[in-house]
């Protein structure tokens, strides 16, 4: 079980990248040629924020239950992790970033939503889904395998 949910986790981190990515440019061209905020876009801007919610859903699993990290974890609350070695950034950095990219795509999704013309819409999904979106890129542990087979 804990392969199956790792591949998929280190798999489903491209997936991620990949649709944030389209969200930023549709935001960009909008910007650029004022081209509406149409249902397209909207339905690629609620794939970005449900591919983090799977990604995190499996963080936590893996987290929580499933990872050998868990054991490591525990332990720690008696011999607390070198700050800056790979396993802090793994059991401490790297969940707490992308808990904090979770909170930031759905408050994206909200004021993208509420804006009230489709420039402010695509202003706002730059800044917003652009911040998640570097949080994600930043928060990923880039020294592991960037495909596991
Ligand atoms: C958008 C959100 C996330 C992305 C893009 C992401 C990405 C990744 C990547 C690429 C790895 C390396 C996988 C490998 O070595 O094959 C990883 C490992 C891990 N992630 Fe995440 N992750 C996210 C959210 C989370 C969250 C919210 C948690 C915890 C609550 C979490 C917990 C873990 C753990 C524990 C590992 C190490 C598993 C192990 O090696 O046993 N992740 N993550």
């Amino acid at each position: 079980m804990y392969r199956w949910v790792l591949i998929a986790h280190n798999g489903w981190r491209w997936v991620v990248i990949v649709i944030g990515f389209a969200v930023l440019f549709c935001a960009v061209t909008r910007l650029r040629t004022g081209r509406p905020w149409d249902t397209g876009v909207a339905r690629l801007a609620r794939f970005f924020s449900i591919s983090v919610d799977i990604q995190v859903l499996m963080g936590a699993a893996l987290y929580l239950a499933l990872s050998p990290l868990t054991t490591l974890v525990v332990a720690s609350t008696d011999t607390p992790l070198p700050v800056g070695s790979q396993a802090y950034f793994l059991a401490v950095v790297h969940p707490l970033m992308m808990v904090a990219a979770f909170i930031a795509v759905h408050i994206a999704s909200v004021l993208v939503r509420r804006a009230r013309v489709d420039a402010a819409r695509a202003r706002r999904a730059l800044i917003f889904y652009g911040i998640t979106w570097l949080i994600i890129l930043t928060g990923i542990p880039w020294w592991r395998p960037w495909i596991q087979l």
